[in-house]
């Protein structure tokens, strides 16, 4: 089995079909923000406030390494923005989690923890900014896609199986 690697928006729900993903198949899961706050003993959050947002990069690029050279079978959820690390590629099928800025918005909002989960992304501050972030960065996620999964108005579940049935005619 390749790995998956799942990326997409803050937001989207990588976490949480990941979970289900995971329910179904006989995949491990990680996360990469979850390695590199044991890494570095912090929250992603207070990494961005003390270091700033390059430093968190360069701990991405770190982990996308060792991922190419020592993970497999896995599904690997990734923050928002680790699909910049050059060898993305070499990591695993890549899925991407879509859906339009503003149901991705209306899903963090719904959620019964919606505060902690907009306190924790720094980059969810502004939300403004935000949706220029997203403008940017979904034609990138595209490109970058082996397969593409809408998530909008989905279940977790529901995408999970849409995941695997698509992962696996991939190949
Ligand atoms: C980021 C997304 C976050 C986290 C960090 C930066 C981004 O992960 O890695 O706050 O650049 O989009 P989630 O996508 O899990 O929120």
């Amino acid at each position: 089995m390749k790995n998956i690697v799942l990326i997409g928006f803050m937001g989207v729900g990588k976490g949480s079909i990941a979970r289900e993903v995971i329910k179904h198949s006989k995949y491990i899961a990680i996360d990469t923000d979850d390695l590199i706050e044991s890494m570095e003993n912090r929250r992603v959050k207070k990494i961005f406030e003390n270091e700033g947002e390059s430093y968190f990069r360069k701990l991405e690029a770190d982990i996308a390494q060792w991922l190419q050279s020592s993970v497999k079978n896995t599904l690997i959820s990734t923050g928002g923005g680790f699909y910049k690390v050059k060898n993305l590629k070499k990591i695993g099928t890549i899925v991407l989690l879509d859906s339009p800025f503003d149901a991705i918005i209306k899903r963090i909002k719904e959620h019964p923890n919606a505060a902690k989960k907009l306190k924790k992304r720094p980059l969810l501050s502004d939300l403004k900014k935000a949706k220029e972030l997203y403008e940017q960065r979904r034609p990138e996620y595209l490109a970058l896609a082996d397969v593409v999964i809408d998530v909008t108005d989905k279940s977790a579940q529901e995408c999970a199986k849409e995941l695997l049935k698509k992962v696996k005619k991939h190949g």
